[in-house]
């Protein structure tokens, strides 16, 4: 969808790729089709080599966030933002150009500012021979050239302090999990939208599993009272 000189392409599940007004290319918790991602369109299969990607922002060390994260930035060149531990586990994978930082941080990257912020939820990385301390999992706000402010939260449930998000940052566009079992469900994800005032939300991260049963409509449904604009994307779309 094309919002105030940005363009946000949904890649299915908590995957976006975003197109700054500056022409800055991000992409938020990469996970392709190839790498196992039901959701995402197979023509993106090729963005590492078809995309100049300027940062890939991973949100926790779960597979279906950061999946795609190690072979787009070896094909792109792209910079990793994460956690401090996740940035490590990366860059010890070969990836040149990481960025570890932590909650309450904000990069200066030319004109364009990403925060991290909190998430409820876990962030172990699973390997071949267990789970690695992944640090603490965590969501992002970014600050556009232009102004315009996208919160990505990441995989969470709703928490209190997601009202100091607004009062900081002042959120237009929040990308939110609705699917429920790992992370909230539509009744949490309109509570958080309450607490968030964007002038529109979009749902992730539902649809791609079974246990992912919340849906687009019921959050809907829970905000038809509410001054805010429920876009729902099709992954690949970017109209
Ligand atoms: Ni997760
Ligand atoms: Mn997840």
């Amino acid at each position: 969808m094309n919002l105030d000189g940005s363009e946000i392409t949904w890649l299915g599940h908590a995957s976006f790729l975003v197109k700054s007004p500056g022409g800055k290319v991000l992409v938020f918790d990469p996970w392709l089709q190839r790498e196992g991602n039901p959701k995402a369109p197979p023509s993106y299969d090729t963005l590492g080599t078809d995309t100049d990607i300027d940062y890939i922002l991973v949100s926790h060390g779960h597979f279906d966030h950061m999946g795609s994260a190690v072979s787009l930035a070896k094909e792109s060149d792209a910079v990793v933002i994460s956690n401090f531990e996740i940035a490590q586990y990366i860059a010890d994978q070969g990836v040149t150009n990481t960025i570890g930082m932590n909650k309450g941080g904000t990069l200066e990257l030319g004109e364009i500012r990403v925060t991290m912020v909190f998430a409820d939820h876990s962030s172990g990385i699973s390997t071949d021979t267990g789970i690695v301390y992944g640090g603490e999992p965590a969501g992002f706000v970014v600050t556009l050239e232009n102004g315009m402010t996208i919160y990505h939260a990441g995989d969470t449930n709703v928490f209190g302090d997601m009202a100091h998000i607004r009062s900081l940052y002042a959120p237009d566009v929040c990308l939110l999990p609705i699917g429920g079992h790992f992370t909230m469900s539509p009744k949490e994800a309109a509570y958080a939208t309450r607490l968030l005032a964007p002038k529109v939300v979009i749902p992730m991260h539902y649809g791609t599993f079974d246990v992912l049963k919340g849906t687009p409509e019921a959050l809907r449904d829970l905000l038809e009272n509410d001054a805010v604009e429920v876009r729902v994307l099709t992954p690949g779309d970017h109209h």
